[in-house]
């Protein structure tokens, strides 16, 4: 190990480059492994606190083209290297990496009020303004008080009930015996559930419409021109938000007048015990919101467990028992959550490959993180994917082992930030319940009508331009059930 000395020769005294892990690619920990380690900013003068060791990385740009290649492969290198509270420069701003159970735990609960949402507005609030994510403090408090008045078990009941009849309806049809770029095609099924669920609409032009300008959104959100310029992803993505909040404003009166069971039509009659409610703008802004953190979420998660499934037909055909031995009732959120194998399946997928592997925040004000110094209005990114791969926690980390979750061996028990896809604290998935059931019925479908293969040596490539999708496309196959 070597000690490391800062840009101006100062011997950073806690950072000593850590011995390369397991489990990592080497050429990743070489291009990624600081050539000079600098401080972040200096401590308060008389604190003992420490600076946070990092580097730049190239001009401008910083690391993020590794984090783009790499994604939490790139953060767990830093965090091998550099310890738990490290520096990068990204997206032309230096951005403080919190990784492991304590850092990440630190900045989720947030028990001083150092971090805000603002890691987030600075990079999507041009198209997902005051969505829940986005909110802090008392505004984010009522707003979510409110918004949980629309995701009570009950009202879950109701959107699993509206989902299974589209799911029984398109994947049967899906073809067999070739090769099928499989995530587009569940995107455009969670895009049909979320549509359907979300605004009791269904395929047409101008669901087509109200879909392309969402995507138009999401790709925005994460261009690397920031700004509006003729013929850029930017300003496509203005004008998919300008399309949206008219065509949610358009249809409020309604939605607001009607007795729906739709996401949409739940949140306009949303209301606490103590009357608190939305109002128009915060409905539309909502909306937009949820369509987009319900979407990608449940496409990624739903991609990434047919994959393990296809690389590992035993757990396949135990899943694919327990689905056949359900009959062909419409599953009802009892039924799926009966089925035991595609659970764990599910939660090693979500660990392994969690869709959202970092959370954005930025803080308020000076402050002090495991012993190191923060500046006020630094960018922060707490990345809970890092602590998927502890190996003080899993077993064999980089290996799919499901049974890790089983009441036996309970691995995700180690530490409360052990296993955290779904982020904690106040800003914690308020979808969790029904995200994880959409993806179950997903899968559940898929085995009762297709058995999934994969190309012997394949492993797929994600791209984290934005969250992490795989780059090809995912190829996988599907064969006639017996074969
Ligand atoms: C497998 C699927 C999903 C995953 C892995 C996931 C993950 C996450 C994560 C990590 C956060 C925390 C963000 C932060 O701390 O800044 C979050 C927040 C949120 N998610 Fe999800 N999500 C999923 C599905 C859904 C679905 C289906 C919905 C809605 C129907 C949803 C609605 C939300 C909302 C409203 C928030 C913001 C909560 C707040 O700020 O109070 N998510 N999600």
């Amino acid at each position: 190990m070597s000690v490391v000395r800062t840009a101006t020769g100062e011997r950073l005294s806690s950072v000593v480059l850590a011995p390369m892990p397991a489990g990592i690619d080497r050429r990743l920990l070489e291009k990624t492994r600081p050539q000079r380690v600098v401080p972040l900013a200096s401590p308060p003068t008389g604190s003992d606190l420490k600076p946070v060791p990092g580097d730049a990385g190239p001009p401008v740009i910083g690391h993020t083209l590794s984090y783009i290649r790499y994604g939490s492969a790139f953060t767990r290198a830093r965090h091998a290297t550099l310890g738990p509270v490290s520096w990068c420069g990204f997206v032309g701003e230096h951005v403080v990496i919190a990784a492991g159970p304590e850092a990440t735990h630190q900045v989720l609960t947030n028990p001083d009020k150092a971090y805000s949402q603002d890691g987030w507005r600075f990079l999507v609030d041009d198209f997902f303004h005051r969505g829940l994510m986005l909110l802090d403090g008392d505004d984010h408090r009522v707003h979510r008080r409110v918004m949980q008045e629309a995701f009570t078990a009950p009202r879950v009941r109701g959107y699993v009930h509206r989902t299974v009849p589209v799911l029984r309806e398109e994947i049967p049809t899906w073809p067999q015996g070739r090769q099928l770029r499989v995530y587009p095609m569940l995107k455009r099924l969670t895009l049909d559930v979320a549509t359907h669920v979300f605004m009791d609409d269904r395929s047409g032009p101008e669901a087509e419409q109200v879909n392309q300008a969402f995507m138009a959104c999401v790709q925005a959100a994460s261009s690397i021109v920031r700004r509006d310029l003729p013929g850029t992803r930017y300003r496509a993505g203005l004008r998919g938000r300008a399309l949206l909040e008219r065509y949610f404003r358009a249809a409020l009166p309604a939605k607001r007048a009607g007795e729906g069971d739709d996401l949409f039509s739940a949140l306009c009659r949303a209301r606490t015990p103590e009357g608190e409610a939305f109002t128009d703008d915060d409905v539309v802004n909502h909306m937009i919101f949820l369509m987009m953190a319900a979407h990608d979420t449940s496409t990624i998660t739903s991609a990434a467990a047919a994959y393990y499934l296809a690389a590992n037909p035993e757990w396949q055909e135990k899943a694919r028992a327990e689905s056949l031995a359900l009959g062909s009732d419409v599953p009802d959120l009892a039924a799926l959550q009966s089925l035991e194998t595609l659970d764990l399946v599910i939660k090693e997928s979500l660990r392994l490959a969690a869709p959202v592997p970092v959370v954005m925040r930025r803080t308020t004000k000076d402050t002090a993180l495991l012993g190191h110094h923060l500046p006020a209005g630094q960018l922060v990114m707490a990345a809970g994917a890092v602590n998927h791969f502890d190996p003080a926690i899993w077993t064999e980390p980089d290996t799919f082992d499901p049974d890790r979750f089983s009441d036996s061996r309970r691995e995700d028990k180690a530490h409360r930030d052990a296993w955290i896809p779904f982020g904690g604290g106040v800003h914690k998935c308020l979808g969790m319940l029904f995200g994880s059931l959409e993806v179950t019925a997903i899968l559940h479908e898929l085995l009762r009508h297709h058995r999934i293969t994969v190309a012997p040596g394949y492993t797929p490539r994600w791209d984290n331009t934005s969250l992490p999708v795989p780059a090809d496309g995912l190829p996988l196959r599907l064969e006639p059930l017996g074969m």
